[in-house]
């Protein structure tokens, strides 16, 4: 199994431009896929979750082309009704995302498809996305009533739902909005606590029958979606890694360009600013979603809270920033963020264990953890639990780590972020 040794202590300088983002990177594909026309995107992430979205739609017929390495990726859209019954099992590999989504689309195709997964996606929940598509009228079987994977669906006549999205899941929401399109009757989303908005987006874009009223979704079948021709953003959650590592590190100084700003994702430079963080944004595109550059310098941090409220804006950015907070001086607490415990692997646990590991005082919590900042981490060795996020905080902590850590089992950083160890080395200085 491939590990990887982080030699601290070290710091970030530097500019350098992320990878594309993947939740748009999965959604071009799905949008393009079901557009009638062409559609073409630069910067689209080449890891492997989203290849294996592209690979699902090339299953069920769609023509993408894809030079490995550029970036570039042409979808001949088939319509929103023409896909093809795949001849095997669609494989998702790591990627959540694919199979929420795909779920959706394919509870509006008249035929049946099997979608499966490795050992931690069929270990994920899906009732949260196979009861409400239930409920719209798709067959969909799988191990404990449909909540986990190899999960086989047979699509139909669809009719609206009116669903309160509780866990301000965007997985979730974007199943619905995309199902939504073949339903009769209208579909409503309801979100009280905003998730990222990027389906919401590619809806406005592809002329889907849309529209949002207060916190309110409505989708209404649709009978075509035209192609979009863009670049994809560069992702603040795999820029994260090196934002949080500069924030946290003074004399670190970091710029990260043509990156994405969209609101519902930026939640992460909000908290390192309250823990006293030196950040400045300059928006440089906002249509159809905001683009520009941040620049980091670093500082001491101080401890903070972060609530429920907070959460879906940086789900994803919570391993790293647990790193931030236990260096930073005094209390952090993080609570209401329950749905760490259901990602790639339990990121609560994952963490925390790691961080113990390296000296840290970090405490469980059902929801959350809380943590008292200490001076620095010493070397040791940990474990990704096959988990990208959790591996790639561990690098970033040896920043501030006296020795070595050693990383077990990274091959999941491919999942998100392939270039994450030239990215790494490129900005790292002694
Ligand atoms: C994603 C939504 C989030 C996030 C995941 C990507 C998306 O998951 O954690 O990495 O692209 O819609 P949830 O919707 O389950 O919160």
């Amino acid at each position: 199994m491939a590990s990887l040794s982080f030699q601290g202590p070290g710091k970030f300088l530097g500019a350098y431009v992320p990878p594309g983002d993947k939740s748009i990177s999965h959604r071009a594909i799905l949008f393009g896929a079901l557009a009638e026309g062409e559609s073409s995107y630069e910067n689209f992430l080449e890891a492997e979750d989203c290849l294996h979205t592209l690979e699902a739609m090339r299953q069920m017929g769609v023509g993408i082309w894809h030079e490995k390495g550029t970036g570039k990726v042409r979808i001949l859209g088939k319509g929103l009704r023409k896909l093809s019954a795949p001849g095997r099992e669609l494989y998702l590999g790591n990627s959540g995302t694919s199979m929420r989504l795909l779920l959706g689309i394919l509870a509006g195709q008249r035929f049946e498809a099997v979608l499966g997964g490795d050992p931690s996606l069929s270990a994920r929940p899906m009732r949260r996305v196979t009861d409400p598509l239930k409920q719209m009228g798709a067959q969909i079987k799988g191990k404990e009533n449909g909540n986990f994977a190899p999960l086989t669906i047979r699509g139909g006549k669809l009719r609206g739902i009116d669903f309160d999205n509780k866990l301000s899941s965007a997985q979730v929401k974007s199943a619905l909005l995309f199902a939504g399109m073949y339903a009769e009757g209208r579909t409503i989303v309801r979100e009280t606590i905003p998730s990222r908005d990027h389906t919401e987006r590619f809806l406005e874009a592809t002329g889907a029958r849309f529209q949002k009223v207060d916190h309110h979704l409505i989708i209404e079948q649709t009978e075509m979606l035209l192609p979009i021709r863009a670049r994809v953003p560069g992702d603040i959650s795999s820029a994260a890694f090196f934002i949080v590592g500069a924030a946290m590190i003074p004399g670190s100084e970091v710029t990260v360009q043509d990156v994405g700003l969209n609101p519902t994702r930026t939640g992460l430079l909000e908290v390192l600013k309250r823990m006293g963080a030196e950040i400045e944004t300059c928006v440089t595109q906002t249509i159809p979603e905001p683009v520009g550059n941040i620049r980091i310098h670093g500082a001491r941090l101080k401890g903070t809270g972060i609530t429920y409220q907070e959460i879906p804006s940086l789900i994803d950015e919570l391993p790293v920033l647990m790193v931030a907070m236990a260096l930073a001086e005094g209390e952090s607490l993080i609570s209401g963020a329950a749905e760490l415990r259901v990602k790639e692997t339990d990121r609560i646990r994952s963490m925390v264990q790691n961080l113990k590991v390296l000296g840290a005082s970090i405490e469980e919590l059902p929801d959350g953890s809380l943590i008292r900042g200490v001076d620095g981490f010493h070397g040791a060795t940990v474990e990704s639990f096959g988990d990208h996020r959790t591996a790639m905080s561990m690098g970033v902590a040896s920043l501030a780590a006296k020795g070595t850590i050693t990383v077990k089992d990274t091959a999941c950083i491919a999942t998100s972020y392939p270039t994450f160890m030239d990215h790494f080395r490129f900005l790292s200085k002694d």
